[in-house]
């Protein structure tokens, strides 16, 4: 094995890219992976190296070679300028805003966000003179109708949080462009695998690592991407200042996990459209919310903009008490009750967004609960779901 030069690294396909991506074994003793460098000091081989910092690494802070490697895996998926890493999904959201929003600015966020993004926007963001405006995820090129002199930033993400809303990312992008104002995106749920969000012009990319990245529900971790040169210094500076540096643990089992990420996918992605469809069948269920279903009201916009989906999606369920519901979901013995996804494993949660969102109502008449799918065998996982329905129906 040779590390290639990047030129040539980037004519391989993206298989083989998510292989070799930051390792050469020439550096690492001959051992295949980059290893965990623990370290705050750095030491310097003489005073005037010190003065001028003259070394690859001058600070714990400032990034060691087991974060760059995990970099290097993350800017070959998300084919941006460069990329920062920060110790959970909901930083890497928050971080980006942080970096590019001051005093004065207005800022737009669909209204199908993720809650702690959400939360983030509303407690903190005011205090720093932004001002923050949630809008219907369905709005496609007419977000131009909300801007203001001062919207700086449109935060996107697609599908949307529990209710799975698309949205038409080229054409906020186009409107947003015009008017140079950002467009930030959380691409967690279809990952850059699925989604190339740079090439769609998004200018920050967000991923919640801690998700399919991990893919083993032990690391919390988020990545950013940024589009271009100037935006990228601007969010290494940021966060070299701010001084969120991840455990070196954390980055090896991040990219650990991106190593087989493409395999779980292309087993969790027909695994969770199966499921999808199965659940669609069933009499106790309203509605499933899954893009790649063709009669979901994003599915055209999935099939025209991404290559794949991932395997989380959200049922409503015909109108059935709360108790019901727990009696259906407590006595689950695969499904685990409990939030986060993109592990190998299958969980389940009952949710209800109608209490917070301002910009849209969404009508539910029956509960809703949201599923991810893991490596499981289907029939087993069937098998638990039926049993649950039974205990639905036996206590409605
Ligand atoms: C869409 C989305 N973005 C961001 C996050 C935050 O990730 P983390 O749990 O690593 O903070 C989550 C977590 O569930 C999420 O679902």
């Amino acid at each position: 094995m040779k590390k290639l030069p990047p030129s040539e690294f980037a004519k391989l396909s993206e298989k083989t890219r998510l292989v070799l991506a930051g390792r050469d074994p020439t550096d690492s003793y001959g051992f295949v992976n980059t290893p965990i460098v623990r370290g705050s000091t750095v030491v310097y081989p003489n005073t005037d190296d010190f003065m001028v910092r003259k070394a690859r690494y001058s600070y714990g802070t400032q990034g060691n070679p087991t974060i760059d490697a995990l970099l290097a895996a993350i800017d070959t998926m998300e084919g941006g300028a460069g990329s920062v890493v920060v110790p959970s999904g909901l930083m890497a959201c928050t971080l980006p805003l942080l970096a590019n929003l001051e005093a004065g600015d207005h800022l737009l966020v669909t209204d199908s966000v993720y809650r702690p993004t959400r939360s983030f926007c509303d407690k903190i963001l005011p205090r720093y003179g932004v001002e923050v405006t949630y809008y219907d995820p369905a709005i496609g090129g007419d977000i131009a109708s909300l801007f203001k002199p001062n919207t700086k930033v449109v935060w996107t993400e697609a599908p949307g949080s529990q209710t799975f809303e698309m949205q038409d990312i080229p054409a906020i992008v186009a409107a947003c462009h015009a008017r140079d104002i950002l467009v930030m995106m959380d691409n967690t749920w279809a990952t850059p695998l699925f989604f190339r969000a740079h090439d769609f012009g998004v200018d920050i990319s967000v991923q919640a690592g801690t998700k399919y990245f991990g893919g083993h529900s032990d690391v919390l971790i988020g990545t950013i991407s940024a589009r271009t040169p100037e935006l990228y210094k601007r969010l290494r500076e940021t966060w070299e200042t701010i001084g969120v540096i991840i455990a070196p643990e954390d980055a090896f089992l991040t990219l650990r996990g991106i190593r087989t990420m493409k395999l779980r996918l292309a087993e969790q992605m027909p695994a969770g459209i199966e499921m999808a469809r199965w659940l669609a069948a069933r009499p106790e269920v309203a509605r499933v919310m899954h893009p790649a279903l063709p009669d979901d009201p994003g599915h055209a916009i999935w099939k025209r903009d991404f290559t794949g989906a991932s395997s989380l999606f959200a049922i409503e369920l015909k109108p059935v008490s709360m108790k019901a519901v727990g009696a259906m979901l407590d006595g689950l013995t695969l499904f685990g009750i409990g939030a986060s996804w993109g592990g190998y494993e299958s969980l389940v949660l009952p949710f209800d967004c109608a209490s917070y969102r301002t910009a849209t109502r969404p009508s539910h008449a029956g509960p809703t609960i949201r599923f991810h799918i893991g490596l499981e065998d289907l029939a087993d996982l069937k098998a638990d779901l039926e049993a649950g329905f039974a205990r639905l129906r036996a206590a409605a």
